[in-house]
């Protein structure tokens, strides 16, 4: 596909939906099945909280693969547009099963209104009352108090855009006595582009692209990790979260003959377009030679040459504060 004049943040999370179907790590995936099979929530039904949940594709993923029993699912975006996405694309999900959405059967367990409260009811899927919220999460967490209602957190593609100490136990205020923590696709400090164009340009460019992380700063608070994932382990137990299971969960999108597969041209254009967005002005870099670097990237996509890999590891937790 040709290089997009314009980017849509809404359907680059649908076209990251197949990347990340690949990634999942699939051992701490089934180390969450066997730890939900064997978790007796206080008050049930289960109720399952995402954060930064984007379009609700995990919705869709853990529907799909029977991983939850009938449950509240909580979804949180700072972001209406995709909280109002995440709607249309459940009941278009549920339609497509021959299942409907209705009124949610449960009430929120949290005091703050939902933007929409609905049940996902279809064959073969237990029912799912869903509630979502477009909040920031640290106004968020601040509005909640401490109501300890969640049984399984989950937060995907998320944590490595926030201060992870100081996120993690803002989160222990809401999380039952044995919690499960469910953390997926965490960046940790490998961004891989073939074929070089420059290497000793190209590792600049991964390096200073890191750096950005690093120094993010949001509403006046540090906002990222370009290690979040190697981090976790010492950030999870700090917070008195066992870690269950761990492990990788690389991106790795690559062309199959000169095609990619559903709409991944386009997730690929959208991380190229990230890198401009966030080195554009780095004065280590000289704009033109940047410039030339990027248009190659993107031209690589539109002849189904680009492959990237970006490392990531998955965390299942359990909150024992
Ligand atoms: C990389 S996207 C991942 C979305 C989704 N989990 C997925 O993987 O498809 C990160 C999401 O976090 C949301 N977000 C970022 N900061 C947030 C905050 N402080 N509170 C709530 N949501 C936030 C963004 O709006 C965005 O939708």
């Amino acid at each position: 596909m040709p290089t997009p004049a314009v980017y849509s943040f809404t359907r680059y999370l649908s076209a990251k939906r197949t990347v990340d179907d690949r990634a999942l790590n699939r051992h701490v995936w089934n180390s969450l099945r066997s730890a939900l099979a064997a978790y007796t929530p206080l008050n049930p039904p289960l109720t399952v909280f995402e954060i930064g949940a984007g379009i609700g594709t995990m919705v869709e993923r853990v529907l799909e693969a029977h991983l939850l029993p009938a449950c509240r699912y909580l979804l949180l975006d700072a972001d209406s547009t995709n909280m109002q996405a995440a709607a249309r694309r459940l009941a278009a999900w549920a339609e497509q099963r021959s299942g409907t959405t209705t009124a949610a059967a449960s009430a929120s367990p949290l005091a703050l209104p939902p933007l929409a409260a609905f049940q996902i009811a279809a064959p073969a899927i237990p029912a799912v009352d869903v509630f979502t919220y477009a909040h920031d999460l640290f106004a968020f967490l601040a509005d909640a108090g401490p109501t300890p209602a969640v049984d399984l957190l989950v937060a995907h593609a998320f944590i490595d855009l926030v201060d992870v100490p100081s996120t993690l136990q803002r989160l222990t205020a809401i999380l039952r006595p044995g919690a499960l923590v469910y953390l997926t696709i965490n960046f940790d400090g490998d961004t891989i582009l073939q074929p070089a164009i420059d290497p000793p340009f190209d590792d600049q460019i991964e390096q200073l692209y890191h750096a950005t992380m690093d120094a993010r700063i949001v509403d006046g608070r540090p906002s990222g990790d370009s290690r979040a994932g190697r981090h976790l382990f010492g950030n999870l137990k700090q917070t008195g979260i066992q870690v269950l299971d761990a492990g990788s969960s690389d991106w790795v999108v690559f062309p199959r003959g000169r095609a990619y597969p559903a709409d991944e041209a386009y997730f690929l254009h959208f991380i190229i377009n990230t890198m401009h967005g966030a080195l554009r002005h780095a004065p280590e870099l000289d704009p033109q030679r940047f410039d030339a670097w990027i248009a190659a990237r993107h031209a690589q996509i539109d002849a189904g040459e680009l492959v990237y890999i970006a490392h990531q590891l998955d965390f299942l937790g359990r909150y024992t504060g």
